[in-house]
């Protein structure tokens, strides 16, 4: 059974008549003028358990783009469905779970003993798989949840140099583990080990990129996974599942999807996920972990919730500045964790920043996602302008105003928003406090640096800040504040998670565990070690196993 998404319904309700409604609306073409070369490929409503892919039809979701488009010119653009989801039951799910549970028996299945090389291979194996299908994944993602031609490229290259990236570091982690040590007496041989089957779940803003972030990291580690596969961002999928069914032995990555709702809470209740690795709000990985009926057998590595704040200081340079608050507030619709979602602004530069601000946000050109140079792309969740707009009518009751409010700020049409430049925000206001993940830029004009200080220390986020200003005394007494309160300063630039290699993680309710290629690997293994005697008897056990490779654990095997 077949069903669209009754979201759609509201956003279709949303019919422009004021002029920058009128505006964007202009922006959804006709279905024959989308360029052959992108529209989006033909997919199945597939799954991958235990090695095979199989079709599943017994219940079925439209995927429904945010592009919209028009049947004929002139008339009224309307959701386009572009493919079908499975939406699997909770037996089905737990099939996948059952089958990524024979893949590690209970610690003693073929890969998770196999050696680190042979592990390597396999995931060397599914990238060249990966990268023959390229253009279509892209196309996917870009219709998919709205992302620009060139932005969905950079997920799927960043992903791929992600994975060469975690292999090469693991090489290099191994030939530094591969080392016997000698310490008291004791001959030992340091390494990391498994820790079982992982629930992976990324989120629907990087589809492709952050469930790879975990998913490779915890295969090449020699655990099982059962992904389940974000809210938006599903279709992608079908073309990288036989590159997942040959590349890994039957068992060792199981991909479904369905209502994380219903199919979710089952996993967890039966204890037998060891690992969750999920990128979401914290109110759901809260729900999903409660479900465990043993937490301390549980090891989770969480990318939550982020209100990342914009510090701009009186000396602050807005030449290079206004660039790096835009990149950081609008990249992908301000759709992105790491965000800029609010700014603390000193009240003797906020009325230049906030004019300098908006021009820049007005000249932003918005469109269709292949559009050569296109900034501002369609609206992923078709909820999102009717909960910006109540944002706005918040703070707007409370004494705000939408800064360009005149050149169409807040304003929208089918699923195009115009980003809002909300000035004269208050800690009164709903937008002061919550995520709003998306094109509002809220404005919060202080006297003393004391105001934002209190927020850092009252507020429950903690990923990253970003300090704009050049008094080195002013700064570098931000940044000790601000360094047991977020995980990343950023001078003079936008907040961000790239490059890859550095830490990513933050505190209170922003994360729990590190991402980063190297951390990665760490968060999804466990030191384990083999200890001997260091006396000639000890010795020379220890040298049977390694001459005759009789262990892949124990051994002095360098991989080049
Ligand atoms: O949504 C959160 C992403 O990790 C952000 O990554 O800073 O590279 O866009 P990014």
């Amino acid at each position: 059974m077949s069903s669209a998404s009754s979201d759609v319904s509201a956003a279709r309700s949303s019919v422009p008549s004021l002029p920058g409604e009128v505006q964007l609306a202009t922006s959804f073409p006709a279905r024959d003028a989308v360029p052959a070369a992108m529209v989006w490929p033909a997919t199945q409503p597939r799954v991958l358990i235990a090695g095979e892919t199989r079709i599943y039809t017994a219940a079925t979701r439209d995927v429904v783009s945010p592009l919209w488009l028009r049947a004929h010119p002139g008339e009224a653009p309307q959701p386009t469905v572009i493919g079908q989801t499975a939406h699997v039951s909770v037996e089905v799910a737990l099939e996948a779970l059952n089958a990524a549970q024979a893949a590690w028996a209970r610690g003693a299945g073929r890969w998770p003993t196999l050696r680190v090389e042979e592990r390597i291979e396999a995931v060397e194996r599914f990238t060249a798989a990966m990268v023959a299908v390229r253009d279509r994944v892209c196309r996917l993602l870009m219709w998919e949840v709205g992302k620009t031609w060139a932005d969905a490229q950079g997920e799927f290259d960043r992903t791929v140099q992600y994975i060469r990236d975690t292999i090469e570091t693991l090489k290099s982690q191994d030939r530094d583990n591969s080392r016997l040590q000698f310490r008291e007496g004791i001959i030992a041989q340091v390494r990391r080990a498994p820790l079982g089957v992982t629930l992976c779940m990324g989120p629907f803003n990087y589809p492709l990129n952050e469930t790879f972030a975990t998913l490779i990291p915890a295969l090449i580690m020699g655990n099982t996974a059962v992904v389940k596969l974000p809210r938006f961002g599903v279709l992608l999928w079908d073309p990288l599942l036989d590159a997942f069914a040959a590349a890994f032995p039957p068992g060792v990555v199981n991909i479904v999807n369905g209502q994380g709702s219903e199919i979710v809470p089952p996993l967890m209740q039966t204890g037998r996920i060891d690992v969750l690795a999920f990128i979401g709000s914290s109110k759901s990985a809260d729900a999903i972990k409660g479900a465990h009926p043993r937490l301390h057998r549980l090891r989770c590595i969480l990318g939550l919730d982020a209100k990342n704040p914009a510090v701009i200081l009186p000396d602050a340079d807005l030449s290079t500045t206004i660039p790096e608050c835009i990149k950081g507030a609008l990249s992908f619709n301000g759709q992105r964790c790491t965000a800029l979602k609010i700014f603390f602004v000193h009240r003797d530069i906020a009325e230049r920043f906030t004019a300098a601000l908006s021009d820049a946000v007005d000249s932003l050109p918005n469109g269709m996602p292949w559009a050569p140079g296109v900034r501002l792309t369609p609206l992923v969740e078709p909820d999102k302008a009717s909960r910006l707009d109540s944002y706005l009518r918040d703070a707007i009751a409370q004494g705000a105003a939408v800064a360009n409010q005149a050149r169409g700020g807040g304003s929208h049409a089918y699923t195009a928003y115009h980003p809002a430049v909300l000035s004269g925000v208050t800690p009164r206001m709903r937008i002061y406090h919550e995520e709003q993940f998306g094109p509002i830029l809220p404005i919060v004009p202080i006297a003393d640096l004391s105001e934002f200080t209190e927020y850092m220390l009252e507020t429950s986020y903690g990923q990253q800040a970003a300090l704009f200003g050049q008094d080195p005394a002013t700064l570098g007494k931000l940044i000790d504040v601000l360094s047991t309160q977020v995980c990343r300063i950023n001078l003079n630039s936008q907040c961000q998670r790239g490059p890859d290699v550095f830490p990513f993680t933050g505190r209170k309710s922003s994360a729990e565990g590190t991402l980063s290629v190297g951390d990665a690997l760490r968060s999804f293994s466990v030191r384990s070690m083999v200890a001997a005697n260091g006396n000639a008897a000890g010795k020379a056990t220890v040298r049977a196993i390694l001459d005759h490779d009789h262990s892949n654990f124990l051994s002095t095997d360098i991989i080049l």
